[in-house]
């Protein structure tokens, strides 16, 4: 497998040139809302992709409760709540105390976790991307899987920014590719084993509503729920991984793939890993 991070770890085969067709569930659930100013084209199509209605403004009645739209130069998810405050994007700088420089240092228990032979990630449930992009920060060959067409859609636009940072320019790198998909299915037609296959699924809360939840993972629960096939998505994982399978879990939750070979402890969470062989 290459080492050159400047080419995208392709891992799977088929890269789906749109998003799946929408969930009807889904569907009720959420809008695109054109802001007026700019060319109304990229909004109809994007609406059109996720088989959801397009508005120009919103009123009481509106009985969509999840928005998407641009704001400050991004893909921004909305609820109700955010309609005013500005709104969720991909952020794709780095986390505080993550150093800036690129590859950033291999350190902490989500690099340990990784291994330190590891070159080749699959991070198979990227959600707001925030691990996938330490772990491309840190230099990995990194693979991404998200199957919520909207967070796909989110994705798309953060690695975009991406692209067209300074620093990535400067380097000479590409952001990391992604596929939108369920993971349980594109894991299986896999061209190359990736050293690490890297999870980490919705786990119902401790509590209904609680104070340290993020917000942009309150509105990820809200709008897609808990992940009830995580077991599944382990075991496809731990059968397409070369080396190892890391789950990131809540640290009240039950280890996902029964006792772990080793485990690292995050605030609050635990990396576990499962070892081949
Ligand atoms: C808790 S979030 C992940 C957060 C992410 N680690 C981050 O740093 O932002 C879980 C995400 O995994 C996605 N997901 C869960 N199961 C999946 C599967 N089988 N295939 C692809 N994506 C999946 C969900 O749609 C959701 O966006």
């Amino acid at each position: 497998m290459s080492a050159n991070i400047s080419q995208q770890y392709t891992g799977a085969a088929p890269v789906p040139d749109r998003p799946a067709a929408y969930t009807p569930s889904l569907a009720i659930k959420l809008a695109v809302i054109y802001p007026g100013q700019d060319d109304s084209l990229p909004f109809q199509q994007l609406a059109e992709r996720l088989g959801v209605p397009l508005y120009e403004s919103l009123n009481s009645e509106t009985p969509e409760e999840f928005f998407l739209t641009r704001r400050d130069g991004c893909l921004k998810l909305l609820d109700k709540e955010l309609l005013k405050k500005g709104g969720l994007a991909v952020d794709i700088e780095p986390r505080n105390g993550e150093q800036r420089s690129w590859p950033a240092p291999k350190d902490g228990a989500l690099a340990q976790a990784l291994g330190r032979k590891t070159k080749t990630v699959i991070d198979a449930t990227t959600g707001w991307g925030q691990d996938s992009l330490h772990i491309f920060r840190m230099g990995y060959e990194l693979l991404c899987i998200e199957r919520s067409p909207v967070m796909a859609e989110l994705l798309a636009d953060g690695f975009a920014r991406l692209a067209q940072q300074d620093w990535m320019q400067r380097l000479n790198l590409c952001p990391p590719l992604l596929l939108q998909g369920n993971a349980i299915d594109l894991l299986v037609n896999l061209e190359n084993q990736p050293d690490c296959i890297y999870l980490d699924p919705m786990f119902p809360p401790k509590r209904k509503k609680s104070a340290l939840a993020k917000k942009s993972m309150m509105v990820l629960r809200d709008l897609l729920g808990d992940d009830q096939d995580k077991e599944q998505l382990f075991e496809a994982a731990l059968k397409a991984a070369e080396k190892r399978v890391v789950v990131k879990s809540p640290d009240y939750a039950e280890p996902l793939g029964g006792k772990p070979s080793q485990s690292f402890q995050g605030k609050l969470l635990r990396y576990d890993v499962y070892l081949k062989n």
